[in-house]
């Protein structure tokens, strides 16, 4: 495993912290990338991809979502089978952050390959550690 990509929002941080603890995890080359600078090219490019974001009105943030919207064209045909996992900090709404890009990364035909964990506010030890694994489990197919 080569190139492992982080695509995230955060707004407050929390969601950052989290990105990091996976890229830390990874031990691999591996880009961060803020969602509203993330290209096609960048998901064509990685050979597996995190998407880590707030919850924000139940759903992942706009931010994310805009990243998902802008590339499936470019990236239709092109990342079959790419290995993903999705990551989500709430205040209260359990795992909807996390199921809805889930929704979406299948249709681009990424494969998902953990449950992501998901953090209440600023992320506990125990979650950054939950992160670090997810990064090693991406970054080792
Ligand atoms: C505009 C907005 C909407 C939010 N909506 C929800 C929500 O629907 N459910 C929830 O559990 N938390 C909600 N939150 C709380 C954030 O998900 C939570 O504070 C999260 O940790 C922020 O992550 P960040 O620091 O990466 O921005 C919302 C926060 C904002 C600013």
């Amino acid at each position: 495993m080569a190139k492992l990509l982080i695509i995230y929002h955060s707004q407050t941080g929390n969601t950052e912290e989290m990105a990091k603890a996976v890229a830390e995890g990874a031990k691999v080359e591996v880009t961060l990338k803020k969602a509203f600078d993330a290209k096609a090219e960048d998901l064509i490019a990685c050979d597996a991809v995190a998407f880590g974001s707030p919850t924000n009105f139940g759903y992942m943030s706009g931010a994310v979502k805009d990243f998902f919207d802008r590339t499936l064209p470019a990236c239709r045909g092109k990342v079959d089978g790419k290995p993903f996992a999705a990551f989500a900090s709430m205040a209260a709404e359990k795992r909807v952050a996390i199921e809805a890009i889930e929704s979406i990364a299948a249709s681009f035909g990424l494969k998902k390959v953990a449950d992501g964990p998901l953090a209440k506010g600023k992320p506990a030890p125990e979650i950054l550690d939950e992160c670090r694994e997810l990064g090693k489990k991406l970054a080792t197919g």
